[in-house]
């Protein structure tokens, strides 16, 4: 077909035949808020590098997660600030933590929301690596696979809907499966951070984690940006150790990787649109260069549109105040 008989701007031409033709859609269903809790009590204290986004006590956040089940959004996934930090990372499974405590807060007090647990130790181990070190500093691959299946299944019986492992160890997702097995957690998912690089795009959420390591960084574990192919590798084995949803990490700069993806695994995919994709976004819109709203929402669309079921993002509230006209 060619010019005069096709004019694709007909389609274009009115809202409501765009509206009538558009492959892709943003609802707050599709978008999951990312929390991060504190110790304490009446705490929301704002990230200076994430605009909107605060570190909470339990208590505000069952606030917040009631805004965000009120408007539709799916669900939550919390990340904790423990009191204290060491080599192990013991906090991470302490059923008085603010993790343990926000999921049960949550599950009793905003039925029906999605909660997930992030697990990894770096939010918890003193020098801030997603495992525990050997004598000469390297990640034990090996020997965190249990602390981070103890964390998981601490997290199960606070109520987490899911766990989501972030450390990239290789063979966590069976470790983390066996021990939620045992435990009587069969109906727990796993939504695997299978495809996560080395990125610099998760500072701001270091700061707001404290989870910057002390020494070196996380290319030992976390994958090589150049590599794209390697995704089916590290999205098939977890979905062989019985992950339940894949998840690609960052989004925005790996949409091809998503796309990819899509073709080659059956399982719902998840995106992370992380603290930097959000940062770099809301520190040009807070200048002018941009337009904030715009371009949360174009960048989010094109997350969907390359494959992603469901999209992890701090504009999670936002977003869906928007859609709802809120
Ligand atoms: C923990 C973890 C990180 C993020 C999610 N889980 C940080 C990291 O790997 O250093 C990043 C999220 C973001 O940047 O928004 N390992």
């Amino acid at each position: 077909m060619s010019f005069p008989r096709h004019r694709p701007r007909r389609l274009r031409r009115t809202a409501a035949w765009r509206d009538a033709v558009r492959e892709t859609t943003l609802a707050p269903d599709q978008l999951v808020l990312p929390l991060f809790l504190v110790p304490g009590d009446g705490v929301a204290d704002p990230v200076a590098s994430m605009p909107g986004v605060f570190q909470h006590s339990v208590d505000e956040a069952v606030k917040v997660a009631r805004e965000a089940h009120a408007l539709g959004v799916a669900g939550v996934i919390l990340f904790g600030i423990p009191a204290g930090k060491d080599p192990e990372g013991s906090a991470a499974w302490d059923p008085e933590g603010p993790v343990c405590r926000g999921l049960r807060a949550i599950r009793d007090e905003v039925p029906g929301l999605l909660r997930w647990a992030d697990v990894c130790m770096c939010e918890y181990t003193d020098h801030g690596h997603c495992g525990v070190l050997t004598a000469g500093g390297d990640v034990d691959n090996d020997r965190t696979l249990p602390l981070l299946a103890r964390a998981a299944v601490a997290y199960a019986d606070a109520g987490a809907d899911a766990v989501c492992p972030s450390d990239m160890m290789d063979g966590r997702v069976a470790a983390i499966r066996d021990a939620l097995d045992e435990a009587d957690h069969p109906e727990t998912v796993i939504v695997s951070y299978a495809v996560k690089y080395a990125s610099a795009f998760y500072g701001p959420f270091r700061d707001a984690a404290h989870s910057t390591p002390t020494s070196g960084d996380r290319r030992s574990y976390q994958m090589d940006p150049a590599n794209g192919r390697e995704a089916y590798l590290e999205a098939l084995a977890d979905l062989d150790e019985g992950a339940d949803l894949i998840m690609v990490k960052p989004a925005g700069p790996y949409l091809d990787v998503l796309s990819s993806l899509r073709d080659v695994v059956d399982v719902p995919l998840v995106a992370y649109q992380v603290s930097g994709e959000y940062a770099a976004l809301k520190a040009a819109a807070e200048r002018g260069w941009l337009d904030g709203d715009r371009v949360i929402d174009e960048s989010l669309v094109a997350i969907r549109r390359a494959g992603a079921r469901l999209i992890i993002t701090y504009a999670a509230l936002d977003v869906a105040r928007r859609i709802r006209g809120a």
